[in-house]
């Protein structure tokens, strides 16, 4: 048995990943495998709480995980599955909602947004989503949970639920901690908008290399810098924070100098950025195409995860059960 503290986080299952999940989220957890009992999970059962394709789901999922797996979630070091394998996330869903007050649910601001999003098709599902994802985490008593301040309230609402079960029927699920990641937020090619596939501003994880650069190629930069001779200013250059993510210090230094002293042109800074962008990606993206090859270690990659995970999860729901006066 491993001593290490736990932490679990949930993948949405929306397809290929850009470099804002990557620089954002992936990364981080790359580094917390090293010293964490780790358990992520693609959440598909997430996914069907508002309207989606169920054509395409599939797709979604698959693609996930092999974007995440080339990523750096290595399966031989992390316990990584499709939540709907796990059928005890359900099953501990429901017990949990049993302890959960009506009235805090409809007051989720994710809930609030995805329901005024979606006025005609407000599901149960969607309203329930928070005990869900409580259930994903409380049923691997994970210490810690790495998320983005999007998901502060998701968490907050977790450890409540602990709480209350906790109060109920006797300490056993513990509180997990938020761990914010230091990932960096990452915004869109447009310059306007946090980095999202919806809004098609998007740079791929594993995209080509000259479709990621025609994208850059015209991108935006310090709108101030008209001409190739007008000075720069980095922070207001969207590509210069693009740069933070993946060019080394000392190269840094030189396009600060260069941009303020008008020394060096945006397609050559942008050119400078491509190249180091291109180091983290080549690897991962021969990864992926090496993973694309061999469908098969994937499924068993998956269903391994699976296995391990319900392991630990069917445990965890018979001692809840127990306590609730379910079981014999
Ligand atoms: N709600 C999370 C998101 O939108 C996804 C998620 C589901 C999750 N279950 C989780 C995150 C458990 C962390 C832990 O990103
Ligand atoms: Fe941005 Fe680089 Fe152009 Fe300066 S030189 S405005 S940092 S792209």
């Amino acid at each position: 048995m491993s001593k290490r503290k736990r932490i679990l986080s949930g993948i949405q299952p929306s397809g290929t990943i850009h470099i804002g999940n990557y620089f954002g989220a992936v990364e981080n957890w790359v580094h917390l495998m090293k010293d964490y009992d780790c358990f992520f999970t693609i959440v598909d059962l997430h996914a069907i709480t508002v309207t989606y394709d169920q054509a395409l789901l599939p797709k979604r999922v698959w693609d996930a995980a092999l974007d995440n797996m080339a990523a750096g979630l290595d399966p031989d070091k992390c316990t990584i599955f499709v939540q709907s394998h796990v059928p005890e996330h359900t099953e501990l869903c429901w017990l949990l909602n049993c302890v959960t007050p009506l009235g805090e649910l409809g007051r989720m601001t994710q809930f609030k947004e995805k329901s005024e999003r979606e006025r005609e098709n407000v599901t149960a599902g969607l309203l329930n989503y928070p005990i869900l994802q409580a259930a994903d985490i409380l049923i691997y008593k994970a210490d810690a949970v790495p998320v983005g301040e999007d998901q502060a309230q998701h968490l907050e609402f977790t450890r409540e639920v602990a709480r209350r079960f906790n109060g109920r029927f006797g300490g056993y699920f513990p509180e997990p901690a938020t761990l914010i990641g230091r990932g960096a937020r990452v915004m869109g090619l447009d310059g306007d908008s946090k980095m999202s596939k919806s809004m098609g501003n998007h740079i791929g994880v594993v995209e080509a290399p000259d479709s990621i650069w025609e994208k850059l190629r015209p991108a935006k930069t310090d709108e101030a810098r008209k001409r190739r001779t007008d000075p720069g200013d980095p922070d207001r250059c969207n590509i210069f924070s693009y740069h933070k993510l993946v060019t080394p210090d000392g190269e840094i230094k030189e396009i600060v100098a260069g941009c303020t002293g008008a020394k060096i042109g945006c397609l050559d800074c942008k050119k400078v950025f491509f190249n180091n962008l291109m180091k983290v990606l080549d690897p991962i993206r021969e990864r992926r195409q090496a993973l694309e090859k061999d469908p098969e270690r994937v499924r068993e990659a998956l269903r391994e995860g699976a296995r391990k995970a319900r392991a630990v999860a069917r445990e965890t729901l018979d001692g809840a059960k127990k306590l609730m006066g379910l079981l014999g």
